[in-house]
């Protein structure tokens, strides 16, 4: 058993939010890409570029605690990002596709909120407050972003449906 104490148990789900914000970094281009909305794009180029210093706020965690933050995949978000570009597969250019992409995206940013949220929590147990802050810093990051798509949702939603 490699995971046996809260210790171990909050290396290994930093270890899991590391490859999830990696494999976002590679997702968010096709994203960026594949959306018609300008404010869409922004936002989620501005998510790229916020989900770059979030790797960085990890690698300071990992620093801290003296680990490597690699050597785990996380599965579930590979899966959340298979249905994103599934989404980019099954949909032409257009405000349909700028409605599931949003709701692809926002699977993500939940996903990632639950993440951050345990690890906030077992950092603040273990008494790594420096750790807390950075991973509570990210986790109202996710937060903002989350709404954001919610608010452009709004116009994009209305669009798609009119739009058929
Ligand atoms: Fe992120």
């Amino acid at each position: 058993m490699s995971v046996a104490t809260m210790e171990e148990l909050f290396v290994d789900e930093l270890k899991d939010l590391y490859s999830a914000e990696k494999q976002i970094t590679k997702a968010l281009p096709k994203m960026v890409k594949g959306a018609t909305s300008a404010e869409l794009k922004q936002a989620f180029t501005s998510h790229l570029e916020e989900t770059k210093g979030q790797i960085v706020r990890l690698e300071q965690a990992f620093e801290i605690l003296g680990k490597k933050p690699t050597g785990k995949t996380c599965v579930g978000m590979k899966g959340v990002l298979e249905e994103g570009s599934e989404m980019l597969e099954d949909t032409d250019p257009g405000e349909v596709r700028d409605a599931g992409l949003i709701s692809a995206a926002q699977r993500v940013e939940h996903y990632e909120m639950a993440g951050y949220g345990s690890a906030r929590d077992f950092a603040k147990l273990l008494g790594q407050s420096e750790i807390a802050n950075l991973l509570e810093e990210t986790l109202q990051e996710e937060k903002s972003a989350d709404k954001k798509l919610t608010g452009i949702s709004k116009a994009v939603n209305s669009a798609a449906k009119s739009a058929q």
